[in-house]
């Protein structure tokens, strides 16, 4: 799935490294998320708590590709008091509409993705097509490249196209891993 964009929101960096990794060694497009006020410092921390406590949708401004030109779009975004970061849910808000296959990928320093999918999967009206959770540490070190890229290979394969396009490409009927969302 060569047609395919990377949309990441960064703070502190970690997110902007993935997607930058993901998106070169497979040729992708990169578009970012960036916060219509920035955030930094003490301040920049507590609203990041209370876009998540709240659930609020801060504005964004969103620099890239158009996502609807994209076959599949891969979201990459942090994990904030254990909810998908505001800047994304106001991402996946204003163009659910547009993106056809989603991927999401969450980072995390160590709680678990499942209410950052269960997020996306009730904006998006259905369950990303695959998802992974990474954690920073293993992103710093450099251990979790193996799996992002694994990630990225079973994005590319045929395996995650619709059946028709599926069996264009020579993969057998029947078997549809695109349904419920998956994980590596
Ligand atoms: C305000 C705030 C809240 C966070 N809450 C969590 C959390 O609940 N669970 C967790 O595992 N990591 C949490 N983190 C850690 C980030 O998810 C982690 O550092 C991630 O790699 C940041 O990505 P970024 O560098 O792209 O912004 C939090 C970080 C911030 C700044």
């Amino acid at each position: 799935m060569s047609n395919t964009l990377v949309v990441f929101y960064s703070y502190s960096g970690t997110c902007r490294r993935v997607a930058q990794l993901l998106a070169s060694h497979h040729g992708w497009a990169l578009g970012e998320i960036r916060d219509a006020r920035p955030r930094s410092g003490f301040t920049g921390d507590l609203r990041c708590l209370l876009d998540s406590l709240l659930r609020r949708w801060p504005a964004i401004r969103y620099e890239g590709p158009a996502p609807a030109d994209f076959d599949a779009v891969v979201i990459v975004s942090p994990i904030w008091a254990a909810q998908m970061a505001g800047p994304m849910r106001t991402f996946l808000a204003e163009n659910a509409g547009q993106l056809r296959r989603v991927a999401q990928i969450t980072v995390m320093n160590a709680t678990s993705a499942a209410n950052a999918v269960s997020e996306a999967t009730r904006l998006l009206q259905r369950p990303p097509v695959l998802t992974t959770e990474l954690l920073t540490h293993d992103i710093e070190d450099g251990s979790a490249t193996k799996e992002l890229l694994a990630f990225g290979d079973a994005l590319a394969s045929a395996a995650l196209l619709p059946p028709s396009d599926r069996e264009a490409a020579g993969a057998p009927p029947g078997n549809r891993p695109n349904l419920p969302a998956a994980s590596v």
